[in-house]
């Protein structure tokens, strides 16, 4: 039997109030409403404003999941977040967070997981727990997609949102709390989804923007399939690392990227759909956030309950993907 080390105490998430739908798409490129419902359960996303930053909305998230949880910011030992849209190419997104929630106790730092981020953060924040280095980290997942995402690339633009949600994990107690994570990745795959403009191999030179290369640049079906299998295997993986059994399991968190990648690794671990948490129509794909994302909206909306068994699952660019049990 799985003893856990550390369990998910408070979430917490925020979402801009800009909401771009799928008709204000078919204005600014030539999509139908009808194309990205069925290609990809869209049906609208929420965009950052021009002032609006991944650490605002990161922040947002951590001040609502620090409530939830009953913690202060001096108690925090770690904050690890979850992004590949930096405010700046550095110092960290967690450090300009720190900042702004005053916890100057925590180490701060951020991981590139895309859109399996929140899974690595969690793992790693479970590693530092059982490792006894901290006994409170905060785990942000947090995009602001919209500021890479070409908006006259019909086949990105119509796909990404933006958003946060938050975690804090504290030591174990009644057998509550991370039951098992399991990452990997495949960095061979790195050129089907990326951005190539960002850092130093393609700095932003008038050449490089000409180009469009600080936008994501995406191999649709090839990431597709890829996604699907992966997904598929870290959902078997994390049940038999666990000895957890399907009808164990009492909400799936799939990565929301795609509706058919989320049936797809629902039916692969045959869980049935009343126990598969959908929202990708409401935020589209909020890569590092959008797990996190749902899992606050199940937690508050009382779809998730303490005690109950929730497998978290993601797939993205790198290629990297993973999956996490956690009884709450
Ligand atoms: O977050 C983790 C990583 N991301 C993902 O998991 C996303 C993975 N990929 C996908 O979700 C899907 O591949 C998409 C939703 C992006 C695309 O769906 P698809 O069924 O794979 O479509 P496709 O790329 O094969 O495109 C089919 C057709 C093409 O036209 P032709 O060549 O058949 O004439 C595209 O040009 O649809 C066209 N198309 C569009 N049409 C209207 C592509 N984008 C659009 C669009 N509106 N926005």
């Amino acid at each position: 039997m799985i003893i856990p080390k550390s369990m998910i105490v408070g979430t917490g998430s925020a979402i801009p109030d800009k909401v771009l739908t799928n008709s204000d798409l078919e204005k600014i490129v030539d999509t139908s409403d009808e194309w990205i419902r069925t290609r990809s359960g869209i049906e609208k996303r929420h965009i950052a404003a021009d002032d609006q930053f991944s650490s605002d909305l990161g922040a947002e998230a951590a001040k609502k999941a620090m409530v939830s949880a009953g913690v202060a910011a001096e108690e925090l030992d770690y904050i690890i977040v979850a992004t590949i849209t930096p405010d700046v190419g550095f110092p960290s997104t967690a450090c300009f967070i720190q900042e702004k929630l005053a916890a100057y106790n925590a180490t701060a730092m951020d991981i590139a997981g895309a859109c399996t981020g929140f899974i690595y953060a969690l793992e790693l924040a479970d590693s530092l727990i059982q490792a006894q280095k901290a006994k409170t980290i905060l785990i942000i997942g947090v995009e602001t997609l919209s500021k890479v995402t070409d908006y006259t690339d019909r086949t990105t633009c119509v796909l990404f949102g933006d958003g946060a949600g938050a975690a804090i994990l504290k030591p174990a107690e009644n057998g509550r709390g991370v039951l098992g994570t399991y990452t990997k990745s495949n960095g061979s795959l790195h050129y089907l989804l990326h951005m190539p403009g960002y850092g130093t191999k393609n700095p932003p030179t008038l050449a490089s923007i000409e180009k469009r290369l600080n936008y994501i640049k995406m191999a649709g079906k090839e990431v597709f399939k890829f996604a699907v299998t992966a997904m598929g295997d870290a959902a078997v993986k994390i049940l038999e690392n666990t000895g957890l059994h399907n009808d164990d399991i009492d909400l799936l968190i799939p990565h929301q990227a795609n509706l058919r990648i989320i049936d797809a690794t629902a039916k692969r671990i045959n869980i049935p759909a009343d126990k598969v948490f959908v929202n990708v129509q409401n935020f589209g794909n909020t890569s590092a956030a959008s797990i996190p994302l749902a899992l606050d909206e199940a937690i508050s909306s009382g779809r998730l309950q303490q005690g109950n068994t929730v497998v978290l699952v993601a797939f993205g660019a790198g290629f990297t993907w993973g999956s996490a049990a956690v009884k709450l």
